[in-house]
């Protein structure tokens, strides 16, 4: 059995004050679910003034990007070892909006995820493909390659795949579930020839306009260990109802 891991990416949004009100919240209200990890990336600015809220809790603070470097002169960027020192447990990298806005390539997002794990950080790795390479039958000839690509020489350890299809991303257009296991189950079989058995025991998120509506089938899909949830995690009360998602469904 794999333990769920539930994810919030806020993207650019939120302000301290906004994020501090998020926490004062959420906090209490999943302190009790102790059957799922759970994990929320603010933007940059926050992260350190909340980190000291999620000392003790059963929620980890994850960061939205990260460079591949651990220091030096590469102006506005922030390393691994930064992302620790302001307490986070994790990180993204390869998200389909840092790879179409700010030309991330394979091989960055290889090396973001490589010095991300070296300095112990857990990275929740994305992975997708566009509505032109579905509809045109690349779906699972992009994921064999990002996977490839992107995971090459990264111990697994930590490591958390979310599969979002780039077509569903704030698009309100959520995978059907079928899509989404057979995507995910696709995944798992590339993952056990990088990984081994070791596949077995990976955590694959699904990500693409979840809601709490949407997250129960998608959480029954046996493939589908969690989700990496945008818009639907920025109020505290909808991002509890996807944590709080009804255990337990079978297909
Ligand atoms: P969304 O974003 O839930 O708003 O579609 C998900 C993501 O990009 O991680």
């Amino acid at each position: 059995m794999r333990r769920p891991f539930i994810a919030a990416n806020w993207k650019m949004n939120k302000t301290i004050p906004e994020a501090l009100d998020f926490m004062h919240a959420f906090l209490p209200s999943v302190a009790g679910v102790q059957d799922a990890d759970i994990a929320i990336a603010p933007p940059f600015t926050s992260l350190f003034a909340i980190a000291e809220r999620f000392v003790g809790t059963n929620v980890s603070l994850a960061a939205q990007n990260v460079f591949y470097e651990e220091k030096g002169a590469f102006t506005g960027e922030v390393s691994p070892v930064m992302l620790k020192d302001a307490g986070c447990d994790f990180v993204i990298t390869g998200h389909s909006e840092r790879r179409q806005y700010f030309h991330e390539t394979d091989e960055i997002v290889n090396r973001k995820t490589k010095l991300s794990r070296k300095h112990g950080l857990g990275v929740i790795f994305c992975i997708g493909e566009t509505l032109a390479e579905r509809e045109s039958g690349k779906t699972f000839s992009v994921l064999a390659a990002q996977l490839a690509a992107g995971l090459k020489g990264v111990d697994p350890a930590n490591l958390v795949v979310a599969y979002e299809p780039i077509w569903a991303i704030g698009t309100g257009k959520t995978a059907t579930t079928a899509q989404a296991q057979e995507a995910q189950a696709f995944i798992r079989k590339e993952l056990r020839s990088l990984y081994g058995d070791a596949a077995d025991s990976f955590r694959i998120l699904y990500g693409g306009s979840v809601t709490p509506e949407n997250i129960d089938g998608l959480m029954a899909c046996p493939d589908v260990d969690g989700a990496l949830a945008g818009g639907a995690s920025l109020t505290a009360g909808s991002f509890e109802k996807i944590v709080k998602f009804t255990r337990g469904i079978t297909p």
